[in-house]
């Protein structure tokens, strides 16, 4: 603690995910109205690493709520996988003389926290990736922007693929995980969806399969929802076509996915984890992740949150097939 004040230094790390600023918003804003010092580290772990700091002040996060992205930046960092580049944090947080570090990131994010704690940092965790796939929270800040951005991208598909009695094949942000795919699936009223998770189990014939079924009900266009981790989908667009002989485009969104204004949802859990972590600290709490399950905000040890498992439920695949004619 530096001239009585409780000193903490926040970053965000890994994917950026609409909605970091605001919890970036909250965590300088509550600091600052709770007497501490925020620090914003540049760049993620790396600006950790190169002492690459700035101190925030209140008006530093004027007006960032409604932006995309994150002020701080953001990177993935190879070195936070090696001793040495750890250590090298460890000792930086000391310097700085640090009483908490709030991290803004996903999963590769929290193992660095983790790693961190073993070396006696005091990291506190914010969900913040559009992927959804962190299984220790049932909300990630960044996941709503991203399904309703592919979702707006769907309705636009939608229009032309009907008027041309096409079918549309869409790519959905997700190396690892499909939940993007999944909710834009079922909100965009898709007949297939293929994710990572069902990677193989769910065939282009079986997809081929469904499409000609539903063609012989009466449908008239077609929607394929892939995620990024399936990948294939021009090629798959060009089976379907090959095969069935029904007009067949691809579309794939990429990190358009990742940008955009954060919805009202995505700003919301984020002022209010932003405003739970650095209460954290000041409660006296250590290395914790701050997560949103069965509908209230609870703070949950880094180690045991680490060795948490979720999986997309089975049921919503079903669901998607069932409704789609
Ligand atoms: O983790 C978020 C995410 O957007 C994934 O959906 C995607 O697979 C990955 O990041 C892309 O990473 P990069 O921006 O480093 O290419």
């Amino acid at each position: 603690m530096e001239n009585g004040k409780v000193k903490i230094g926040v970053l965000t790390s890994g994917g950026d995910a609409p909605g970091m600023n605001a919890a970036i918003r909250a965590v300088v804003r509550t600091g600052i109205n709770k007497d501490c010092k925020v620090i914003g580290i540049h760049k993620g772990y790396i600006g950790l690493i190169n002492g690459d700091i700035t101190e925030l002040k209140s008006k530093d996060v004027s007006d960032i709520m409604n932006r995309g992205g994150t002020i701080l930046h953001t990177a993935r960092c190879p070195e936070m996988m090696t001793e040495e580049g750890i250590s090298r944090a460890a000792a930086i947080y000391n310097i700085l003389g640090l009483d908490g570090l709030i991290v803004i990131g996903g999963d590769g994010s929290f193992r660095g926290c983790k790693a961190l704690s073993e070396r006696g940092v005091n990291a506190i965790g914010i969900p913040g990736t559009i992927d959804l796939d962190i299984s220790c929270t049932e909300y990630t800040i960044g996941f709503d922007t991203a399904v309703n951005t592919g979702l707006d991208a769907i309705r636009k598909l939608r229009d032309t693929s009907s008027s041309h009695e096409r079918c549309s094949v869409v790519e959905m942000m997700g190396r690892d995980a499909g939940y993007i795919a999944m909710w834009c699936a079922m909100t965009g009223g898709a007949e297939e969806v293929l994710i990572p998770e069902s990677k193989g189990v769910i065939t282009s014939d079986m997809v081929i399969e469904q499409i000609l079924m539903n063609r012989s009900k009466g449908k008239r266009h077609n929607l394929v929802v892939v995620a990024e981790g399936v990948g294939g989908t021009v090629k798959l667009a060009k089976k379907i076509q090959d095969i069935t002989g029904i007009q067949t485009r691809a579309t794939v969104l990429g990190h358009l996915q990742r940008g955009g204004v954060p919805t009202a949802v995505d700003c919301m859990h984020a002022s209010m984890m932003g405003y739970l972590a650095v209460k954290a600290i000041l409660d006296g709490e250590k290395n914790k992740i701050v997560a949103f399950n069965r509908g209230r905000y609870e703070l949950i040890d880094i180690n045991t949150a680490l060795s948490m498992t979720k999986k997309i439920d089975s049921e919503y695949y079903d669901v998607v097939k069932l409704l789609s004619i």
